[in-house]
């Protein structure tokens, strides 16, 4: 806060201020008139370029073992801007002897999208299911200590590098008693959920932490009810929790119904940010999956959609064709449905927040200049577009202050240094804007644009 009053709020005089405000006028221009120009810009042509533009992310889930099929990456690096390991950071694959942890096939994923800009949803820290044999076993104390240490142990692993951990998943009974699911983590007591997101919060502070369930979609249900009320309780008392993921897998047994919205949109007002986590639909109709997406951009505090799989093939229940794209990687008539749903959403309606104060900064420029500008701004993140020109071939380094950190990149590839402050981005081609969205984690100082190389 200080930071930006200082930098920000400096009255401006002599020729720099005059300078400033040609440059400021030239770069509102130049960006204004880049969104017009053909082939400048891949947003609005993919999910993930256009979530991004509505400040959402769009992923899906990827298993490390079709990280090989060339098919299956393009569809994943072209489209999407975030994945979450479908079976890679579960218990059993994450610490299959106790006390031993084996990471290679999670962070298989984590480099493949962290390295294209990509965000990172970590799934699951503590569930019933995939628990390796050592931990079905187990039961009273014993279990509650295996269990909290492996909750630290994964999250202090993969610190900084994911964004959303689905800390607690399925925890809740089926049917109309609203109950906790009977499992050997319920036996040791019912604070379990609680000490698992004190944990995982202690092990990484800056992951939102999400509880995470499957037929939690109908808001008059009673299990969906049951996990409201217990998030309602969490935020009266204090305890740890972020976000809730819906799972979203409907077919015949568990359609989408209409108060769909309403669900997300209650569970949002208790303080939490929403997600649908693992959405696949049983035949893929184009109007379920628009309307999926059209109930998460309606609530400002959705911040995404990850569908559970790339092609049919790649489903866990392939058989019902639930996805966007078929088995030889084609867009279904649902791609373009979601695509669609995307790019006529409308942006947030957030609380307002102070617009800024400065122009727009403009860098030291070698043989190309990088204009960067501010856009949309929530609550708690803001996106910000950088045009560059004198150059196709470019290279931009921006820097963010930390605790911020770069949450979705599109229209560019980038690359991080060790802090993970400084991004390199370069051009996919003939494009010359690029976007970004920063998480603030409170602080709101405006990247700044460090270099631009023509190559
Ligand atoms: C599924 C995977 O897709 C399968 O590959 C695996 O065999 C079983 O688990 N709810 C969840 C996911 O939270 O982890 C599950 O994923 C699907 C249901």
């Amino acid at each position: 806060m200080t930071e930006r009053c200082q930098g920000d709020t400096r009255p401006r005089t002599g020729p720099r201020a005059r300078t400033a405000i040609v440059l400021a006028a030239a770069a509102l221009l130049a960006a204004t008139s880049a969104a017009f120009l053909p082939g400048t810009a891949s947003a609005g042509t993919t999910l993930g370029a256009s979530a991004a533009e509505k400040g959402r992310y769009f992923g899906t889930a990827v298993a490390a073992s079709r990280l090989s099929d060339g098919n299956y990456t393009t569809i994943l690096n072209r489209e999407f801007n975030s994945v979450t390991p479908e079976n890679e950071m579960k218990i059993d694959a994450t610490e299959p002897q106790q006390g031993r942890f084996s990471y290679g096939a999670a962070e298989q994923i984590v480099n493949h999208a962290r390295s294209r800009g990509m965000s990172v949803r970590g799934h699951t820290l503590a569930w019933h299911s995939q628990q390796p044999s050592w931990m079905e076993s187990m039961s009273g104390s014993a279990l509650r200590s295996a269990m909290l240490n492996h909750v630290t142990q994964v999250a202090t692993h993969f610190r900084g590098q994911v964004v959303a951990w689905d800390v607690v998943n399925e925890a809740f009974e089926d049917g109309t008693s609203g109950a906790r699911r009977n499992s050997n983590l319920q036996r040791t007591g019912n604070d379990w959920i609680e000490a698992a997101f004190r944990a995982a919060r202690a092990a990484d502070p800056n992951a939102k932490l999400c509880y995470n369930d499957y037929n939690t979609d109908n808001w008059t249900h009673a299990k969906t009810q049951a996990v409201y009320n217990m998030v309602r309780d969490f935020k009266a008392r204090g305890v740890p929790i972020d976000c809730v993921g819906f799972q979203s897998h409907f077919n015949n047994d568990s359609p989408y119904v209409s108060n769909y919205r309403t669900t997300l949109s209650s569970f949002a007002a208790l303080g939490v940010d929403v997600q649908v986590t693992e959405l696949d639909i049983q035949g893929a109709p184009a109007a379920t999956y628009r309307s999926v997406v059209e109930d998460c951009l309606a609530v400002a505090r959705c911040n995404g959609v990850t569908v559970w799989g790339i092609r049919d093939s790649d489903s866990w229940r392939a058989s019902q064709t639930p996805l966007l794209f078929n088995s030889s990687g084609q867009k279904k008539a649902a791609y373009d449905a979601v695509l669609a749903a995307l790019n006529n959403g409308t942006t947030p309606t957030d609380p307002p927040t102070t617009p800024p104060t400065t122009p727009p900064t403009t860098p030291p420029s070698g043989s190309c200049t990088a204009t960067l500008q501010d856009s949309t701004r929530w609550g708690d993140r803001f996106n910000s577009q950088v045009t560059v020109s004198g150059a196709s071939n470019w290279t931009v380094v921006v820097a963010v202050t930390p605790p911020q950190k770069v949450s979705n990149t599109w229209n560019g590839t980038p690359t991080w240094d060790s802090s993970g402050n400084v991004m390199t981005m370069r051009s996919n081609g003939s494009g010359t804007v690029f976007g970004f969205t920063t998480m603030a984690n409170g602080t709101w100082t405006r990247p700044v644009v460090r270099s631009c190389t023509a190559s």
